[in-house]
């Protein structure tokens, strides 16, 4: 038997149903938010990852999918999103737009080469945003609100909102330097993958996972006290927002996030549901200035977030929240004998022509299993044709709900089906 590649899952068709219900919500919230999708291919040049993600990150030694095609070309399945939005913005000169800042977002597959465990997939689906081209720390504060919403829309309330500032290139600098002096002396005692890391960005080894129990990592000087004077401001200003929507949060001057390209304002949202499990960060965004120039486009700020769709069901699960999900056939046509087994295909196709959700037996089943497939697909009408009724060029409707029965003639089912239905009990 060939299983799914380690890390990977299939969402089987039970399951698909929440996933369409969240993917249509999320698509309703960017609506609300005013921010247009955008979908990038599924493998770029890898170039774009090692000048976008950094080639200090772990996702970019580690963890990426890369591989040369026919062409001798090398690509990359995404390890992430904002690396390609950011080449398309570049590519097709978003920056010239009339409606600024550029407000996008995609859903889709997302590749790392990680460690599989719970939360923790080779492949899986984000859904982020980003807004290209304003500095207002008010955009900031929309992209947490734009964040929370998706979460608590879904009734979600165990959750907690971290932020920190990175502060600009000056801040970073500063700090940059006082890592260094800190964790200089204690340099032989850092992972092997530390050791590199002191010397390329010694930021990352604030976000290591071997070493976190490190002494030296709980006195390690925090950034918030290198933010030089406009950092500190527009850090207090995004707070200041966020006061002024009533969005709770808590600062955590140690957050760094996985990414080089990020500065000033970082976030993330946690689940502090029980349950969740061991990893429990739900999303992932912050501010990233640099990126668009970095990747060749104008000097252009941006700011966004991603989450996974994985780990937001796990969330919704751990909260024991039950989304409203509907699945019903309006009609199921039964047929008995071989003439009504046609007239019932005919029916069918109509009925599903004219917008009703129909279905009937392929399964040569007796009257009885038929009555119980139609019940199991929890049909509200079930449409009986047998031989009395194809001889009056009838059919039999029975209202499941209700329990009446009428017989129609096949002329007028079409219409009397249509106003059953929005006579209060279709649902979609
Ligand atoms: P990230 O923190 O690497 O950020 O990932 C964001 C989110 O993707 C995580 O919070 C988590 O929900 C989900 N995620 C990451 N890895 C996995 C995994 N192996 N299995 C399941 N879910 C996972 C980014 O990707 C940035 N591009 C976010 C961003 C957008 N920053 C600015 N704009």
């Amino acid at each position: 038997m060939i299983k799914v590649p380690r890390g990977t899952e299939d969402v089987l068709p039970e399951k698909v149903k929440t996933w369409h219900y969240i993917e249509n919500k999320l698509h309703k919230i960017a609506d609300t938010f005013n921010y247009k999708e955008i979908r990038t291919p599924i493998f770029e040049r890898t170039e774009l990852f090692l000048r976008g993600v950094g080639e200090t990150t772990d996702i970019v030694q580690k963890e990426m999918y890369t591989f040369e095609d026919r062409g001798g070309r090398s690509l990359t399945l995404r390890p992430e999103g904002t690396a390609s939005v950011v080449r398309s913005y570049v590519e097709n000169k978003m920056h010239g737009l009339p409606n600024q800042p550029v407000k996008l977002y995609y859903m889709g597959p997302i590749f790392r080469y990680e460690r599989p465990q719970k939360g923790r997939n080779r492949q899986f689906t984000q859904f982020g945003i980003e807004a290209l081209g304003s500095a207002d720390p008010a955009i900031d504060a929309e992209v947490i609100a734009f964040a929370m919403q998706c979460y608590e829309s879904m009734g979600l309330s165990s959750l907690r909102l971290v932020i920190n500032s990175l502060g600009d290139l000056e801040s970073r600098k500063n700090h940059r330097q006082a890592l260094i002096d800190h964790f200089t002396p204690h340099k032989g005692e850092l992972c092997e993958d530390c050791q590199t890391r002191l010397e390329q960005n010694p930021l990352r080894v604030l976000d290591c996972k071997k070493d976190r129990e490190h002494p030296a990592m709980g006195t390690a000087p925090s950034i918030l006290e290198y933010l030089n004077e406009e950092s500190r401001k527009y850090f207090e200003d995004v707070k200041d927002y966020l006061e002024t929507m009533g969005i709770s949060y808590e600062i955590d001057p140690t957050m760094v996030r996985g990414l080089d390209y990020y500065n000033h304002t970082v976030f993330e949202i946690m689940s502090d549901a029980e349950g969740f499990g061991a990893i429990t960060t739900l999303t992932g965004g912050g501010r990233y200035n640099g990126l668009v120039q970095e990747l060749g486009g104008p000097e252009t700020p941006g700011i966004g977030f991603a989450f996974s769709i994985e780990r937001l069901i796990m969330a919704l699960e751990a909260e024991g929240i039950q989304l409203p999900l509907e699945d019903k056939l309006d009609c199921f046509v039964v047929a008995m004998g071989d003439q009504a087994r046609k007239e019932a295909a005919r029916i069918v196709y109509n009925l599903r022509k004219a917008g009703l959700k129909a279905d009937k037996d392929y399964m040569d089943k007796k009257i009885k299993a038929q009555f119980k497939a139609a019940d199991r697909f929890h049909s509200k009408f079930v449409l009986v044709l047998g031989e009395d009724e194809l001889s009056e060029g009838k059919i039999s409707v029975k209202n499941m709900a209700t329990g009446d029965q009428e017989k129609k003639s096949l002329d007028e089912i079409l219409t009397y089906l249509k106003e059953m239905m929005q006579g209060g009990q279709h649902h979609g």
